[in-house]
């Protein structure tokens, strides 16, 4: 019985350790993100409450900026196709495509951060997410630095500061889980 007991308590302290659940309230991540109130809204719409350990927030926050970065790349599809006269537009709307795509762009990082989220690659994750960022950026400002970036009157801006604030946030989580 002695015996029983002392396996109980060595399996139950194996996976205490073995799970380290980090818990931090939504509060307080979502005092260091750039709009308090953007950031309170998205992690309160979390199925089963925010409560939860910031592993499955951040997987959460990452698959929200998956959907935000598909609608960003349908919008964009959707300008392409209305652009063909204008090379201008054409162009702009040709790289946003670019930097929000699989291929090197917005979508390849968070299926990459997915990835490395469910390896406990919490660095890895963090900068993915800042990838994202440069990745938008890129889109908005353009790629050459001697151009004026184009001036867009579409919602793409609009889609493309959701997609950043949404990433800003998996940073900070990110940035929790690692210290
Ligand atoms: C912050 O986000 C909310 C949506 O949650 C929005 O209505 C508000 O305009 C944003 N504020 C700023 C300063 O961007």
């Amino acid at each position: 019985m002695v015996r029983f007991i002392s396996f109980i308590v060595l399996f139950l302290l194996c996976v205490a350790s073995s799970s380290p659940t980090k818990v931090v309230d939504v509060e307080t991540i979502c005092k260091k993100a750039k709009n308090y109130s953007f950031c309170i809204t998205l992690l309160k719409s979390k199925a089963g409450g925010a409560g939860g350990d910031l592993v499955s927030l951040a997987s959460y926050t990452i698959g929200v900026a998956r959907t935000d970065v598909s609608k960003t790349i349908n919008l964009i599809k959707t300008l392409i196709a209305k652009s063909g006269g204008n090379p201008k537009a054409l162009s702009h709307y040709k790289n946003c495509l670019d930097h929000f795509g699989m291929n090197e762009g917005a979508l390849g990082e968070i299926v990459e951060a997915q990835q490395l989220l469910k390896k406990g690659d919490y660095g890895g994750v963090n900068a993915h997410a800042s990838g994202i960022l440069t990745d938008v950026d890129g889109c908005l400002s353009g790629d050459s630095p001697t151009d004026p970036p184009f001036h867009d009157t579409s919602s793409l801006p609009k889609y493309a500061a959701i997609v950043e604030q949404v990433s800003q946030i998996i940073l900070i989580i990110t940035n929790f889980l690692l210290h």
